[in-house]
């Protein structure tokens, strides 16, 4: 039987991830504290370039860190797309403010700036712009709305981190933004998340803020070592009589290893975990994986050519089009965190794919995503983004990480194309 295939589970992990995590699992006394955080923050603002970066846990952290610098009052609106992943309301909500959704465009799953004018209120305060997926959004577009209406204006990179636009990196555009290393990022480090910004006044906010924030305890930090390790043990068996399968829902029923959102965050509340700083051990994993992240982008992009060129002929036909590409403007390095192509046999595909080992992503099957998130806790009225709720229906998303060899690739695509 040909090999499984995953396009969630530790997607960045290799071989020499597990072993860094294993070496730090034997030296707790590099858990918590450290200078690896303050060496991802120095790495990243080097890069981008930003003048400040703050390492925190996890994105949503950062975001809540950046938004609570200003200061909000609970009618303030903090403006965001719909189909999204239910931290960034939350950060929202837990920073005081009131999410308000603007509906995204069909084409990029990124925000309409005609929906952006219509949600605009005297009561909004600031602008959150998803690169969804990779996919810069219209930056230049949507900043011009905002800053005609003194908002504030942040970028969310947690699925672009080495995503452009006109040549500049995404994260550059606004007065700050933030990116996650969370476990099926860009790159990863289980749980880590990083807040920059070239306005010194924010900066100094961010500064004060960060620097409250106690660091997570040494077991937290030890749960979130050992995910690669167990996930690449249950991976490797995963079809060996279901036994990596046990394993990881073992694992995850004995709390062995943490689960990316919450049930608390699904209520729209904020677990303990949050409001930490990033721990010396994770900015370790972190600092490994980036170093891998013109490896692991360009192979993304050459998957996701693979793809384009499989799944033109469904892609491009006639009326109905089974099939519908992702798309991204001229000008713009998108850096497919996943390929995500719409079609509204979507579920009919997923479950006929599994079928044959090949586990396709569920990402934003809802509008603010993952299933289970009480969308009227987090102030998603129904019918108010109807774009982005048909793309939760028809959106399919396939694997584009290290681990998918072009093999992989086309026999995803034929399998596919089998059963539109
Ligand atoms: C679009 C988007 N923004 C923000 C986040 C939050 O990042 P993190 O998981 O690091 O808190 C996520 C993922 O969870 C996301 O998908």
């Amino acid at each position: 039987m040909a090999r499984m295939i995953f396009t969630g589970l530790s997607p960045n992990v290799e071989r020499d991830d597990v072993s860094l995590a294993l070496r730090l699992l034997v030296a707790p006394w590099a858990w918590v504290h450290g200078t690896a955080s303050t060496d991802l923050e120095r790495t990243v603002c080097a890069w981008l370039p930003a003048a400040h970066a703050f390492a925190f846990e996890s994105g949503r952290t950062a975001l809540t860190a950046i938004l609570s610098t200003l200061g909000l009052q609970s009618d303030d609106e903090v403006l965001l797309q719909a189909y999204t992943c239910v931290a960034v309301p939350n950060a929202v909500l837990w920073s005081g403010a009131r999410p308000v959704y603007v509906d995204v465009e069909e084409q990029t799953f990124n925000m309409s700036p005609d929906d952006l004018e219509r949600k605009i209120t005297p009561k909004s305060k600031a602008l959150i712009i998803q690169h969804t997926f990779g996919n810069p959004a219209d930056v230049d577009h949507l900043s011009a709305i905002a800053k005609r209406h003194g908002l504030f204006v942040i970028e969310d990179c947690a699925h672009a981190l080495g995503s452009e636009s006109e040549g500049k990196r995404v994260g550059t555009f606004g007065d700050a933004a933030f990116f996650s290393f969370g476990r099926d990022k860009i790159i990863s480090s289980v749980f880590g998340g990083l807040a920059t910004t070239s306005r010194d006044d924010t900066a100094e906010s961010l500064r004060r803020l960060q620097s409250e924030f106690p660091l997570p305890g040494r077991g937290w930090v030890a749960r979130q070592l050992s995910h690669p390790v167990i996930l690449s043990v249950a991976k490797a068996t995963y079809d060996a009589m279901g036994f990596g399968k046990l394993i990881l829902e073992a694992s995850k029923r004995l709390h062995v290893i943490s689960k990316a959102v919450t049930p608390l965050e699904k209520r729209g509340e904020r677990p303990s975990f949050t409001g930490k700083r990033m721990p010396n051990a994770l900015a370790r994993l972190a600092l490994h994986q980036f170093s891998k992240l013109e490896r692991f982008n360009d192979h993304r992009l050459m998957i996701a050519g693979v793809y384009d060129r499989e799944l033109s002929s469904v892609a491009t036909s006639g009326p109905g089009r089974p099939v519908i590409a992702p798309a991204s403007s001229p000008g713009v390095r998108h850096v497919f965190l996943r390929y995500t192509v719409r079609t509204p046999h979507a579920e009919k595909i997923r479950r006929a794919l599994k079928q044959e080992g090949i586990l396709l992503g569920d990402w934003y099957d809802v509008p603010i995503a993952p299933p289970g998130v009480r969308q009227d806790l987090v102030f998603y009225r129904p019918g108010s983004c109807p774009v982005a709720e048909r793309l939760a229906t028809e959106s399919l998303n396939l694997p584009t990480d290290i681990h998918i060899t072009e093999a992989d690739a086309r026999r995803i695509a034929e399998r596919f194309l089998a059963t539109v």
